[in-house]
């Protein structure tokens, strides 16, 4: 992590990577922001999944035993809906949830096993791709899921260099159903990463607070801004903390110190939003054909089918 932060902040435009939000207190806030009103992305995902599962299961057609990998679950509420729902309609359905947190993993199973009892669930710790190519050889059909606008964190054109991996590890009618937050009006888009309750200013500022407490350093944590903006023309909601005055951070373990003009910036998070034509590009390159397009009411988010 000390390696990443330096990185990072010894950069011309300084940034910090997303990730090191995740930590217990990082989660339990994220837990927080799905429940604001202004955070409609999680409930419109919910409503797709609650309301369309019938239609994304006949969109796959599966022959025979399906298995459901799912890329960084969360806590499982929209999959556990989904799953249950399928597992009503009669499906043959397995579910593998991967993640490189093993704790992740422990929650989810133990979730499930309440939840759903009938369901066969075996997680894999790891790294995506590797899971992906282990697995690549098994005989059944595999969905493949990457939901919650997870794909939308991706800085730069890292996105397509994901979406291209999945595909080459997919079979042929394999498929990969993602999550994408739609382009909307701009204002709806911004109060989503800037709500009152200040509770994305807590989860962006946890990630200074963690440097602070696990890294030993000393950011002047009153002296930052929590400064979301929203780009319509690149699509992307950016967040970032300005240092209000001019300042030193020290890092004791590395002796780095890092200097801080006042208002300078540091960006910590993307969240890119789509376009359909954006979706479809993202697809065809990693050579997988659009089978379906499952929408929340208000058109505001797309779970998308692709098949290889
Ligand atoms: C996890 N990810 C999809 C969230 C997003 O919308 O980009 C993380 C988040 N950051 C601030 N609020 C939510």
């Amino acid at each position: 992590m000390e390696k990443d932060v330096l990185t990072g902040l010894s950069q011309m435009q300084k940034s910090l990577p997303s990730k090191y939000f995740y930590d217990q207190r990082g989660d339990a806030l994220f837990q927080a922001i799905m429940d604001m009103p202004e955070y409609y992305l999680t409930r419109s995902e919910y409503e797709i999944v609650n309301q369309q599962y019938t239609a994304i299961a006949e969109a796959l057609n599966p022959k025979g035993r399906l298995d459901v990998m799912e890329l960084g679950a969360g806590d499982g509420t929209k999959t556990n809906v989904l799953l249950s729902n399928w597992l009503a309609l009669g499906m043959d359905i397995s579910y593998t949830p991967v993640d490189i947190s093993a704790n992740v993993l422990k929650q989810l199973q133990q979730t499930f096993k309440k939840n759903l009892p009938d369901l066969s669930v075996s997680p894999m710790q790891g790294d995506y791709f590797d899971v992906l190519e282990k697995t690549k050889g098994n005989a059944n059909q595999r969905l493949i899921l990457f939901m919650g606008s997870n794909i939308g964190n991706f800085r730069g054109p890292n996105q397509n260099a994901f979406i291209d991996a999945i595909s080459e590890n997919m079979n042929p009618g394999d498929g990969l159903l993602v999550g994408f937050d739609m382009v909307k009006d701009p204002r709806t888009i911004l109060a989503a990463y800037n709500d009152k309750q200040g509770i994305t200013k807590a989860f962006n500022m946890n990630i200074l607070e963690r440097c602070n407490r696990e890294l030993n350093a000393d950011f002047a944590l009153d002296e930052f801004t929590h400064y979301p903006i929203y780009d319509p023309h690149t699509q992307e909601a950016r967040s970032y903390l300005i240092s209000n005055r001019t300042q030193s951070v020290h890092f004791p373990k590395s002796d780095v110190h890092i200097a801080l003009n006042v208002g300078e910036t540091i960006h910590t998070e993307t969240s890119r939003k789509y376009t359909e034509n954006d979706i479809k590009r993202l697809y065809k390159r990693a050579n997988l054909n659009v089978n379906g397009w499952f929408y929340d009411c208000k058109h505001y988010f797309v779970d998308c089918l692709g098949v290889k």
